[in-house]
């Protein structure tokens, strides 16, 4: 059994080793896993103990209904889960791909129209691509009203703390604390937070759903997309008279956990791929000359054409590039926590049923046994040895672990693949410039909610030729 380090505080240090921390925090058991070893051996080698999740009271306040990523191990979750994982395999995501190559062309060309709003028209890359896929739903303008949900629901849950670690997490009573009486102590700023925010979360599960439902029910020409699919199925079945395993409510929190799971978490990615290419210019040169090398170019060095998914597998530079983005800054810095079922015990450690597992996806991030110099943006360092590079593993747990493991990473990383490569292909990237023709370097800051977002940065967005902005329009 592990050694008591700290005892008579409200936070009790049980265990503690270099991979794995145990607090005992007003009697619950909070585990953080600081080693990939640590995570794989637990929550991936044991997936079924640590399939569960803790109660979430907090994004409970904030009105996240049946979402999968804060369901609780049930037949509910099995089925959501079902719905999910089938809908987004690597195969299930190649029938995406010619929505993902429009939108990511569709927003490089209102990139070339409008440079100063490169950000926001990235924005509207993801959300239109997880509207589409979920609902059928086009986004063609910045100002679309659902660009701004997406802009809302990321302030409330990016900005919404650790997950299951606000105090009305613990004592689930104090969520019916009147504001006057919680405005008194920061400890309950949260609180208030989600509860001003709830009605841009309702607003997230009601207004797409509320848009499609009509067409779907009157059997109009279908968008294909997860409701219309799930839903036209649900409505066949009511038809026949056979049962249906999912409810509407189902199918609402089924389709909201892909626009607010996928949107802004493929965002936000780009983001900090770009914020990345900006720190290491060399990067961003090799990326492009490699480019250069299997699209081919033409005699004024313009590419002969757009870069596609077929060309995935030969950028093997912009893929280590895309691994370095989710290894460098982890979008979920300490994970969705998961939480344990039965009892277990870990080198020595008891581990009790209930337990709060985090994954320390930034810790084993860091971790120099496995990567050297962790902080600098290094897309060489998965490279063997041999050709030059260091030899180190592809990041683990940027996507989860086990059994909770994200469903949506093919999705995701095809997005940020064809959005990242679109961009290389017909803009320079680079720097902006202070007086004397120096680079002003970007801050490289985040928030620390359930999705780490970036601080903005500026960067300076050119096209490369007039013959990129050609092919673009076709
Ligand atoms: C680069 C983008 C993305 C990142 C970095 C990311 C990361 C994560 C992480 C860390 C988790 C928690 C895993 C765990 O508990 O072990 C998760 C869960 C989840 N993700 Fe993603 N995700 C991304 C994109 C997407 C997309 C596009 C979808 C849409 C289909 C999606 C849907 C989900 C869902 C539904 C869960 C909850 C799974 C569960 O609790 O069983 N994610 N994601």
């Amino acid at each position: 059994m592990g050694q008591a380090i700290q005892h008579g505080h409200p936070i009790e240090i049980i265990d503690y080793s270099d991979a794995t921390v145990h607090f005992n925090v007003l009697g619950r058991s909070i585990i953080v896993l600081n080693s990939i070893e640590a995570a794989h051996d637990l929550l991936d080698e044991r997936g079924a103990n640590y399939a569960d999740r803790p109660r979430f009271v907090l994004f409970e306040v904030m009105g996240w209904g049946i979402t999968l990523t804060f369901l609780r191990w049930s037949p509910r979750f099995k089925l959501h889960r079902r719905l999910l994982q089938a809908s987004f395999t690597q195969s299930a995501c190649k029938a995406y791909r010619p929505i993902q190559i429009e939108e990511a062309r569709r927003a490089a060309r209102a990139i070339i129209a409008d440079p100063k709003s490169w950000e926001i028209l990235l924005r509207q890359f993801s959300t239109a691509v997880v509207l589409r896929i979920g609902f059928g739903i086009e986004v063609q303008e910045k100002d679309d009203p659902y660009i701004k949900m997406t802009l809302d629901v990321e302030e409330a849950t990016g900005q919404g703390g650790v997950p299951a670690g606000n105090v009305v997490d613990f004592f689930p009573i104090l969520r019916h604390l009147p504001n006057g009486i919680a405005r008194i102590s920061k400890l309950f700023r949260p609180l208030i937070h989600a509860r001003r925010t709830k009605p841009f979360i309702q607003r997230l599960h009601d207004a797409p759903w509320a848009e499609v439902e009509p067409s779907i029910r009157a059997k109009e020409q279908p968008k294909p997309s997860f409701v219309h699919t799930q839903f036209g199925r649900y409505l066949a079945n009511e038809a026949a008279g056979r049962p249906n395993d999912a409810t509407i409510e189902d199918l609402k929190g089924a389709a909201g956990a892909i626009a607010i799971a996928g949107g802004n978490t493929t965002w936000s990615t780009i983001i900090v791929c770009i914020l990345g290419l900006l720190t290491n210019p060399d990067a961003r040169v090799k990326a492009r000359r490699e480019m250069e090398d299997v699209v081919g170019v033409d005699e004024n060095g313009d590419l002969l054409r757009l870069p596609t998914f077929d060309d995935r597998p030969r950028l093997k530079y912009l893929e280590n590039v895309l691994h370095e983005t989710t290894r460098w800054q982890p979008l979920s810095p300490l994970g969705v926590p998961h939480a344990t079922l039965a009892d277990d015990e870990y080198k020595g450690y008891r581990i009790p049923a209930g337990s709060v597992v985090y994954p320390n996806v930034r810790a084993m991030s860091r971790d120099e046994r496995h990567y050297s110099s962790p902080e600098e943006f290094c897309p060489e360092r998965y490279d063997p040895v041999t050709q030059g590079g260091r030899g180190e593993p592809l990041p683990n747990g940027p996507f989860g672990f086990g059994r909770r493991a994200c469903p949506g990473e093919h999705l995701a990383m095809s997005g940020v693949y064809i959005m990242i490569s679109t961009l290389l292909a017909t803009m320079h990237i680079q720097c902006p410039k202070d007086h004397h023709g120096n680079d002003i370097k970007p801050n490289v800051e985040f928030s620390d909610g359930l999705s780490g977002v970036p601080e903005k940065f500026e960067c300076s967005v050119v096209p490369q030729s007039r013959r990129m902005k050609e092919l673009l329009r076709v």
